[in-house]
């Protein structure tokens, strides 16, 4: 079976059973403070999850784009990766339990659908602790599919509950499905944790509480669905094999590694896993319509780090000068299902070979200053040496790192992976507060009043607002002016001050385009969309914009709006960070 197949049969499914089709949403979350990238299919539905509408109702089904960085230590055994894709079912405040168990192994069993064995199959519930209690519907619904009990595990909060990530927020007991993917003769009669060979490939949440901020857990009023299938491992144990990298979605990667380098998977299996999962993971990053460039914070840093690994077990295997070569790659795999990361190739390749290039020369002078016995901070701070890096060179070398020095950094380091991989139920805007909304609505005033000044349509590139700022990448060849600056922040001042109402629409795709509402070129959008315009009416509105939202209602809770800083983030992309006073 090929992954589109599994991509279209599980759609369909789901189709068939009242799930409206959303696209994938990006990997760099738009407006969210809480996380670097999108980790799991749920996390672009937050907000309707907390209840907001969703314009396609409340049954929908998806394939996610996500990145994951919590795990990378684990990159390089043969099912965790840091870019994957999420199949997933949703429901949002209408069927439960019962339902989605139903249908999770059908499709999982079924002929039709991925025929797998029933007989390799186990699935854990949630035990009950103080907080909540056992999980005996989601028990007895898989007894009464034929599921024997021995094969029906009972296991804590640590296994089986999701979220929220942060102190609180929503939350409730999952099931996970796991198949059996050691000798199919010898399939052991009970289920057991410990055992690596019980593949997790689905997760249905049952979000079902709402966790205070004292710990305390409520029955929530909606009681939602969130399911997630990883579509690699998927893909591996229904044809039958044992290493996600021998699927179509790895193995031209690891061909044309072989072929670059005359070694054998076989025997090199850790550093081919890690440059495949790591080039692919950098081809989508860059590749997003909301892609950023490697840099030393956040998102960029993240990307800075994946390509500089992948470079340097590159090095291992002998090959150089090799990341756009692997990336075209990755892109022929995936350019039909994700045209993006085609429409994107030039930025992705260039950027690549940029990164590649300058991390050669800092290994180079690096290295040489290393073996004349430079400390491994200095390497670290001086060098620009990736932290991971130049502990894992420090301790090749048997030097013991002073950890008094790098707690600092390391410190920071730690946050950054925690906020890209966690997070995962904390987030959304919905979540964020009054300041973000603020923000996010000066952030619709700000594109329109530089479409006005600097008259060109102008292009997001990205968003991210937290509870102090706002910034805003758009596509503009030059600086903007101190006199334009002026002016931007005049004409949002003034939009303030109108007073002007804040406004939410339902729109079918076409009407919504035949508005002139401001969106992601080359993003893909559902049937019917979410416009917000700010004005009195949608003919007159100041600002229109594709958006789920949440907004403030009107302008004049805004305050003043003020630019503090203006600057480029790669060719062709600036910046512009903004506060409300
Ligand atoms: N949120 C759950 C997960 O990521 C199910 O989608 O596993």
């Amino acid at each position: 079976m090929t992954s589109n197949e599994i991509r279209q049969k599980f759609l369909g499914f789901f189709e068939k059973h009242g799930h409206a089709v959303i696209p994938s949403a990006s990997l760099i979350p738009e407006n969210d403070p809480s996380v670097l990238f999108t980790t799991a299919g749920m996390h672009p539905l937050v907000p309707y999850l907390l209840g907001e509408k969703h314009p396609l109702g409340q049954r929908l089904t998806d394939v996610q784009k996500c990145v994951r960085t919590g795990d990378i230590d684990e990159v390089g055994d043969y099912s965790h990766h840091t870019f994957f894709e999420m199949l997933g079912n949703w429901s949002l405040g209408d069927y439960f339990k019962k339902e989605v168990i139903t249908w999770s192994y059908e499709f999982l069993t079924s002929p039709e659908y991925l025929g797998l064995d029933k007989n390799r199959i186990a699935v854990s519930v949630f035990e009950g602790d103080v907080d909540a209690p056992f999980d005996s519907e989601a028990y007895e619904t898989w007894k009464n599919l034929g599921i024997s009990e021995s094969r029906i595990a009972k296991l804590p909060k640590k296994n089986n509950w999701w979220g929220p990530a942060g102190e609180a927020g929503p939350c409730g007991p999952d099931t996970e499905m796991f198949y059996w993917v050691g000798n199919p003769n010898e399939v052991p009669e009970s289920f057991n944790d410990d055992n690596d060979l019980w593949l997790e490939i689905w997760n249905d949440v049952f979000m079902q509480y709402d966790k205070s901020k004292e710990g305390v857990f409520t029955e929530l009023s909606q009681k939602n669905i969130d399911t997630g299938m990883g579509l690699e491992r998927t893909l591996a144990v229904v044809n039958g094999l044992d290493d996600n990298y021998k699927t179509e979605l790895f193995w031209p990667i690891i061909e044309s590694i072989e072929n670059s380098t005359g070694k054998k998977y076989e025997d090199e299996q850790k550093a081919m896993r890690i440059i495949a999962d790591h080039i692919k993971a950098s081809v989508f990053i860059l590749g997003d319509n909301m892609g950023v460039a490697p840099s030393n914070s956040g998102q960029g840093y993240v990307l800075r780090r994946l390509i500089r690994r992948a470079v340097r077990y590159g090095k291992q295997l002998g090959m150089i000068s090799f990341t756009g070569e692997v990336a075209k790659v990755v892109i022929e795999i995936y350019k039909d299902v994700y045209p993006e990361v085609l429409n994107n190739k030039d930025f992705i390749l260039s950027n690549l070979s940029q990164e590649e290039e300058k991390f050669e020369k800092t290994l180079e002078k690096g290295l040489k200053e290393f073996e004349k016995g430079i400390s491994p901070f200095v390497l670290f701070t001086t060098y620009g040496f990736p932290f991971e890096m130049t502990k894992e060179l420090a301790t090749e070398k048997g030097i013991k790192i002073d950890e008094n020095e790098f707690n600092e950094e390391f410190k920071k380091h730690q946050e950054l992976s925690q906020t890209s991989s966690a997070g995962m139920f904390k987030g959304g805007l919905a979540d964020a507060g009054e300041e973000t909304k603020q923000l996010h609505t000066a952030t619709h005033l700000l594109r329109q009043a530089l479409e006005n000044i600097l008259g060109e349509n102008i292009i997001q590139k990205g968003s991210n607002i937290n509870s102090e700022r706002l910034r805003f990448d758009f596509a503009f060849s030059r600086k903007v002016t101190d006199e334009e600056k002026k002016k931007v922040e005049d004409l949002v001042n003034q939009k303030i001050k109108e007073a002007l109402p804040v406004t939410r629409v339902e729109l079918s795709k076409e009407e919504a385009l035949a508005t002139g509402a401001s969106h992601t070129f080359g993003d893909k959008y559902g049937d019917i969309v979410s416009v917000y315009y700010v004005g009195d009416s949608r003919e007159t509105a100041f600002s229109k914009e594709f958006c789920g939202g949440p907004h403030v209602n009107n302008t004049n809770e805004l305050g003043v709006f003020k630019i503090v800083k203006e600057e480029a983030v790669s060719a062709g992309v600036r910046r512009i960070k903004a506060v409300l006073e």
